[in-house]
């Protein structure tokens, strides 16, 4: 069958694309069909033909949160629309729009360099402006949701462009409308909003000690390379060492459990959050039960910060799911706490 669609908007298909070098994994993966995807007109003819055809399908990224599987069957859809512009400036906010095929870190980097301060905290974190917002990024006491103005996406189910409003987003902790509607939305297009009086975000601790014997108040741009020097000494370079940052996410557990945990374990490191609920430090929690730097054939847990889990090369995603799942059972029976993956499993 022929899978090519012929219409001059048409995406380019490429049959078996291998995917080794497009997740940050490093998995040895290919997709049966790819289609680059370079504008939000193209998406409704080609979702229409996979629909028609039963096809699997699904959207790729910068793959920096993703396990795949050795093959992906059906479509797979390389979101690459460009563009970065300056929409509006209003009394209060600056709105810039951004393609989301955009990588994240040289779109936060722009928009320092054009002077539109306020994403610093989010410098370096891999991936596509398009994929930050179904998991809402976050870093060093900002949240993705926190700058959003609104997102445009193409929606399979009902076949139409939408528009959702930073609200209609359901943001919370790692967490979006998108993501709990897997499968339904491909988004193309995010507006930022930043305010146009800007302030810095030095509440997480990490990042507040680097200041301490500061003289002045620092700039967005030392913020900004604060967090460089500080993701890229706790984190693997995924071009170096294959990872997805966080392989789990923080879990928020009740005060009561909290309160009987820190009585049992007093160097417990948790933060407490607005509905009274308490986030803890999953890597604190794995490093405790001596994962931390521990190797399993070619898949690990990473020396300097035990949330993230490595693939040192030749690994597979059973390799990477097996020792996930040691992980969760140890955790669970040390401290009664059920950790939850972070990155989708295609
Ligand atoms: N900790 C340990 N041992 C470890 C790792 C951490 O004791 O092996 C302790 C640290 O000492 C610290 C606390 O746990 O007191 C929290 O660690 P860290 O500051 O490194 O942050 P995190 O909670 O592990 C989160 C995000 C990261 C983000 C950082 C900085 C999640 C799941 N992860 O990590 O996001 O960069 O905060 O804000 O919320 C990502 O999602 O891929 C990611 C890297």
């Amino acid at each position: 069958m022929n899978f090519a669609i012929n219409a001059p908007l048409s995406p380019k298909l490429t049959p078996n694309m291998e995917l080794a070098h497009r997740n940050t994994f490093g998995l040895d993966a290919y997709a049966e069909l790819a289609y680059e995807i370079s504008s939000a007109e193209q998406i409704p003819e080609l979702i229409k033909i996979i629909q028609e055809q039963k096809m699997p399908w699904r959207v790729l990224g910068g793959g920096s949160n993703v396990i795949l599987p050795a093959v992906l069957p059906g479509a797979t859809l390389l979101m690459n629309i460009p563009g970065k512009e300056l929409i509006k400036i209003d009394l209060t906010h600056t709105y810039l729009s951004v393609g989301a095929g955009v990588n994240w870190h040289e779109f936060v980097t722009w928009s320092l360099d054009n002077r539109f301060p306020g994403l610093e905290n989010l410098a370096l974190i891999p991936g596509t402006v398009g994929a930050a917002p179904i998991q809402n990024i976050g870093a060093y006491g900002v949240e993705l949701a926190d700058y959003i103005d609104s997102i445009d996406a193409y929606d399979s189910q009902d076949h139409t462009f939408v528009t959702l409003t930073k609200e209609g987003c359901c943001f919370a902790y790692r967490d979006s409308y998108f993501k709990q509607h897997p499968g339904r939305f491909i988004v193309t297009k995010v507006v930022f909003k930043v305010p146009n009086h800007w302030t810095p975000h030095l509440h997480y601790a990490d990042l507040a000690k680097q200041f301490l014997n500061a003289e002045s108040a620092p700039t967005a741009q030392q913020i900004f390379n604060t967090v460089c020097a500080i993701r890229t000494q706790k984190l693997p370079n995924p071009k170096v060492i294959g990872n997805a940052g966080s392989f789990f996410q923080n879990p928020i557990i009740p005060a009561e459990q909290y309160e009987a945990l820190i009585k049992k374990f007093p160097q417990l490191i948790s933060y407490p959050d607005a509905l009274g609920t308490r986030k803890v430090a999953a890597g604190w929690l794995i490093d405790q039960c001596g994962f931390k730097g521990q190797r399993h054939g070619p898949v690990g847990v990473y020396e300097n910060q035990a949330l993230v889990l490595v693939n040192h090369g030749g690994g597979t995603a059973k390799d990477i799911l097996d020792l996930a799942s040691n992980i969760q059972e140890k955790v669970h029976q040390t401290f009664g706490i059920q950790l939850e993956i972070e990155p989708n499993i295609l």
